[in-house]
């Protein structure tokens, strides 16, 4: 079978404020903003800005009425991603392949025009409330119809493309999820992770990640795992009523320039824990990264049999214990920080423990 899915097109985050979240992810992450949509272009239902950094495409939408159903989604999961769209060659093939796999149609394919040409559209469910919407540009100009250019620059942090995008399913769904991607399209197994790997003193979880054959698109997919304490998996499903995506991946070519710059914008990262560097060169060996440099950034460091990679963790990005933003640069590994987690979880559950959820 080709593969049905090219990359991830854009990420929809649905939010309360759309106006002020696109100052928060311009001025924070260093995103220009490219296109803009709303009552000014004749849709008086949602404002939807457009915010582009390398290959990395987010909208922010909020809904202007009352009566909007979207309403109910922010009441139920706060500010949170909607929709991970992805470029496929053949929009109606896929989302009919989809369909016949078992997936919930959430809208038929069809032709989006304006005076910049046509793009085709479909759109699938996915876990929780979150949607897949298939994009066939079909060499469209601009972002997609509908939508005015606007020129905002921001200062660029360095962030290239989304690495990978994180699904929190709820207890014993997993597995039944990475079936679906694989049914419905084509997305494989690629490496999974048990309780033995992803586990602290108190609590655990599991994952299993699916990937395209290119590996262009990786979703891991998590769930939690019994422990003495809460899994912040459960944590997140609590917050969030259901599934949904946990974290967005971005990729950057020298993580020590973004890290400094992101920090000096004002994002919070999660707490390296006391005592990560002691031993942290005798487990990963040889960087080209200045080590002193990293520590001081508080940036997290891994090895495989193929190379490393380097990575650190925002704190969560509202206040509901939700969806969160990695950094990840990688030196030939392929993987997800396994080397990382106990490290990771630890300061986690500290922070679960400020909230009263553990
Ligand atoms: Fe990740």
């Amino acid at each position: 079978m080709p593969q049905l899915v090219r990359k991830v097109h854009h990420v929809e985050l649905v939010v309360g404020n759309a106006k002020q979240a696109a100052y928060f992810y311009r001025k924070a992450f260093g995103f220009d903003q490219v296109a803009y949509r709303g009552p000014e272009t004749g849709d008086h239902a949602r404002a939807s800005y457009v915010l582009r950094q390398g290959d990395i495409w987010m909208v922010l939408t909020t809904p202007l009425h009352h009566l909007d159903p979207l309403n109910i989604w922010l009441t139920n999961h706060g500010d949170g991603v909607r929709d991970i769209a992805l470029e496929v060659d053949d929009v109606d093939a896929v989302f009919n392949h989809a369909v016949e796999a078992g997936a919930a149609a959430a809208a038929a394919p069809a032709d989006r025009e304006d005076e910049l040409g046509a793009v085709r559209t479909a759109t699938i469910g996915t876990y929780g409330e979150v949607l897949h919407t298939f994009v066939q540009r079909k060499g469209y100009k601009g972002f997609l119809p509908g939508y005015a250019p606007t020129e905002v620059r921001g200062l660029h942090t360095g962030l290239t493309f989304i690495d990978h995008i994180v699904g929190n399913v709820e207890d014993r769904q997993m597995q039944r999820w990475v079936d679906w991607y694989d049914r419905t399209l084509g997305l494989g197994r690629f490496v999974s992770y048990d309780d033995k790997d992803i586990s602290t003193e108190y609590t655990a979880l599991r994952s299993t990640v699916v990937a395209s054959d290119d590996r262009v698109v990786k979703f891991p997919i998590n769930e939690p795992a019994d422990g003495l304490r809460k899994s912040q998996i459960q944590e997140y499903i609590d917050a969030n009523l259901t599934a949904g995506v946990q974290h967005i991946a971005m990729h950057c070519e020298d993580i020590l320039e973004t890290i400094a710059a992101l920090r000096a914008n004002g994002v919070e990262f999660l707490a390296v824990p006391r005592g990560y560097y002691d031993n942290l060169w005798d487990r990963v060996g040889e960087v080209s990264e200045d080590r002193a440099r990293l520590a001081e950034l508080g940036i997290l460091v891994d090895r495989d049999d193929q190379g490393y990679l380097l990575q650190l963790f925002t704190r969560p990005l509202q206040d509901r214990p939700t969806l969160f933003i990695e950094i990840i640069q990688r030196r030939g590994s392929n993987s997800f920080g396994k080397g990382n987690f106990k490290a990771l979880f630890e300061t986690i559950e500290q922070e679960q423990a400020q909230r009263g959820n553990l």
